[in-house]
């Protein structure tokens, strides 16, 4: 993003003291909102490791409150209620709103590693039959996945040269669910042009 950008684009956070104030891109890429809900700023500038699997509910009331936040989402200044570690904790859904805010999304979900998440994707949108489209240079335990893995659910890839979008455009079947690639390619560093590919 050009500096230009990042002046322009203003990003409203609050200091710890619950000033408020405006801050470039940049500067909220280092310190994010500073100030949310599901964490206490003004008494810690940096939100812990959570060591807790199983969080403590107190009532039946409000470990409900937590469950209709997970199920049907939390308004971003309700108090958070946290349940079970893997459905939310601070540490992480602080991140996640961070770069969901950085990215212009909706939201954001994180995982522990790269495969997981690729994994997490292609499972969801993915059903027998479907057909993925995919660069000939990726990462190869994801090659893995897709030949050795997805084609054991009867789902076909079709590998062919992203460099050229007509390649791209040609390997599609009606059947083509997915379109993957990575930029840069992993290990060539070849670049895709991903803007021309969607
Ligand atoms: C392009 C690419 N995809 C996926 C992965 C897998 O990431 P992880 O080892 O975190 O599962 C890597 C790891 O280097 C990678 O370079």
């Amino acid at each position: 993003m050009s500096d230009k950008k990042m002046d322009k684009d203003a990003y409203p956070t609050m200091s710890g003291a619950g000033e408020r104030r405006k801050v470039g891109m940049s500067t909220f890429l280092i310190h994010g909102k500073a100030q949310t809900a599901r964490w206490d700023f003004s008494h810690h500038t940096v939100p812990p490791l959570s060591s807790s699997v199983t969080y403590r509910l107190d009532s039946a009331e409000r470990g409900g409150r937590g469950f209709l936040q997970f199920g049907r989402g939390r308004e971003e200044d309700a108090e958070p209620v946290y349940i079970y570690d893997r459905l939310d904790e601070p540490t992480r859904s602080i991140l996640e709103d961070d770069l969901a805010k950085a990215e212009g999304g909706e939201v954001c979900c994180t995982f522990s590693t790269g495969m997981a998440a690729i994994s997490a994707v292609l499972g969801i949108l993915l059903k027998p039959g479907d057909h993925i489209v995919a660069f000939g240079t990726i990462y190869g335990c994801t090659y893995s996945l897709l030949t050795r893995w997805l084609s054991r659910l009867q789902i076909a890839t079709t590998f062919c040269d992203f460099t050229g979008l007509d390649n791209v455009r040609a390997a599609i079947r009606p059947e083509t669910r997915v379109i993957f690639a990575e930029t840069p390619a992993n290990p060539t560093l070849e670049l895709v042009d991903l803007g021309g590919v969607v």
